[in-house]
């Protein structure tokens, strides 16, 4: 079975789907990980972010391990490297570039052949799943979503005002939804959950009463 999570950066999906997966005992794919280790590459390289093929060289030689929560880069631990702002601020790049979408799209779906997957990104119930068995959109409003950035920097050890986040973060709305390649949008028949006021515990229970339902439907 595969359970798709996409919805706009600071919905909460990351951690919240995690849970779910580890509760449902199903694998779990951090999209959002892949495009960001490909920008880290890029940084590291100091490349010219207008060379998309070498952006694409970069996923196409991804040695990349996802496993119990941590991001591995040819065996580095990015894990917390890969969430600092600066990588944040650079990895439109990746995910506006074709070859790379083209290729991690097909990781992603290697990565899900005949296992159970929570799966959480963009386009992950639009494009890259589009035959998925349960579909969810998660989201929440700009305040709400930029007040929870805030607080997950601090916890970082980055003080980022209030107003910045909400500005960058109406910036990458903006992009991730005009993308021209595998845009944020909900999928037709996707079920849409608007975080606004509830907390973790409580987002947790909602997506496993709707995946539940997902699994009533199929049977
Ligand atoms: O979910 P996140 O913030 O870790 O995602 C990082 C970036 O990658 C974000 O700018 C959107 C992009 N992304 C994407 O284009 N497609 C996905 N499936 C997942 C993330």
């Amino acid at each position: 079975m595969i359970v798709t999570i996409d919805g706009p950066a600071g919905a909460g999906k990351s951690s919240v789907s995690r849970r779910l997966a580890d509760s449902l005992g199903f694998q779990f794919l951090d999209t959002g990980a892949m495009y960001r280790v490909v920008a880290l590459k890029g940084l590291r390289a100091e490349v010219n972010w207008d060379d998309a093929a070498r952006l694409v060289t970069f996923a196409e030689t991804l040695c990349l391990q996802l496993s119990g929560g941590q991001v591995l880069l040819d065996g580095e631990d990015v894990t917390q490297e890969i969430r600092s702002q600066k990588v944040t601020q650079v990895t439109r790049y990746a995910a506006g570039n074709v070859g790379v979408r083209h290729e991690l799209v097909r990781l992603q779906r290697e990565f899900a052949a005949g296992k159970d997957v929570v799966t959480e990104g963009r386009d992950q119930g639009t494009l890259v799943f589009p035959h998925a068995e349960c579909k969810i959109f998660l989201t929440a409003s700009p305040e709400e979503r930029a007040r929870r950035r805030v607080i997950d920097l601090a916890a970082r050890g980055e003080t980022v005002a209030f107003d910045d986040i909400l500005q960058q973060q109406a910036r990458r709305d903006e992009e991730d939804s005009q993308r021209e390649v595998g845009p944020l949008r909900k999928a037709d028949d996707a079920i849409e959950l608007l975080t606004d006021g509830m907390n973790e515990d409580e987002v947790l229970q909602k997506l496993i009463e709707i995946v539940r339902r997902c699994q009533h439907a199929q049977r």
